[in-house]
């Protein structure tokens, strides 16, 4: 459902973020990205989304290319962007409408979705207060509400664990997990080994823009023997 081919993007100042980066997410799949900081995830998940625009390389997700085809390629997408600040001008319901006009959600499939991950996230009673007045916490919640909105397919998440307090992180990874069992595919990245270990079918390791690993957690364990999985990833990227 995600294909990234040879995909090469340098910024402006000359900084080489993704490196001939190629990977594919199938549906059914979890898929965690892991890395360092500043290591090209952000990018790769903008490149995804068409929020900004590869050097070279081929990027197609639900089988729209994300060039051609961009307003259905990105209908396919749910996607948390890495920072949860926006729109913080707006009631909960007031961004809520935004997204579900912009998806073109009907009213009443938009009120019994929003009324579900709302209880879910314990958000119900916030909604009709400014997102200025919410928790850092709060506001990542109204991200994942109004990324899964539409009901996307894909779902493509930056780090959308930050802040999340143990019951709404277990509540998300229980949602991922639900949506993928439906045939669906889920592309995330976190800095968190243990939820990477937990949740995904796979991960793929980035560092400098390259890729460094691609496959599961356990056959990467069974390679390194009586380390632990963060020794690992410290060996892994530090080289
Ligand atoms: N708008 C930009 N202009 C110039 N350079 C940028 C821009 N955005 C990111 N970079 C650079 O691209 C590289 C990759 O950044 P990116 O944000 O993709 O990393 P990341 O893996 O998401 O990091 P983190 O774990 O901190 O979120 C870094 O060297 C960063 O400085
Ligand atoms: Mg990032």
């Amino acid at each position: 459902m995600i294909k990234f081919e040879n995909v090469t993007k340098t910024y402006s100042k000359g900084v080489r973020a993704v490196d001939n980066v190629s990977f594919h997410v199938k549906g059914g799949e979890i898929v965690g990205f892991i890395g360092p900081n500043g290591s090209g995830k952000t990018t790769t998940m903008k490149l995804l989304t068409g929020i900004i625009k590869a050097d070279t390389g081929h990027i197609a997700v639900n089988g729209f290319d994300i060039r051609q085809d961009p307003i259905k390629a990105k209908e396919s997408i749910g996607y948390i962007a890495d920072s949860p600040d926006m729109f913080l001008r707006l009631k909960g319901t007031e961004f809520l409408n935004l997204i579900g006009d912009i998806y073109h959600v009907p009213t009443e499939s938009r009120r019994e979705r929003v009324e579900k991950l709302a209880g879910l996230f314990g958000l119900s009673e916030a909604l009709s207060a400014p997102m200025m007045s919410y928790s850092h916490g709060m506001r990542q919640k109204m991200m994942v509400i109004a990324a899964l909105l539409h009901e996307p397919p894909v779902w493509i998440l930056d780090e959308p664990m930050i802040g999340l307090d143990p019951k709404s992180a277990f509540e998300l990874k229980q949602l991922m997990r639900e949506h993928t069992q439906k045939g669906n595919a889920v592309f995330f990245s976190t800095h968190m080994l243990e939820v990477a270990e937990k949740l995904c079918d796979r991960v793929i390791i980035i560092k400098k823009g390259q890729v460094l690993y691609s496959g599961t957690l356990e056959e990467l364990e069974k390679q390194n023997k009586n380390k632990s999985l963060e020794n690992i990833f410290l060996e892994l990227t530090e080289k």
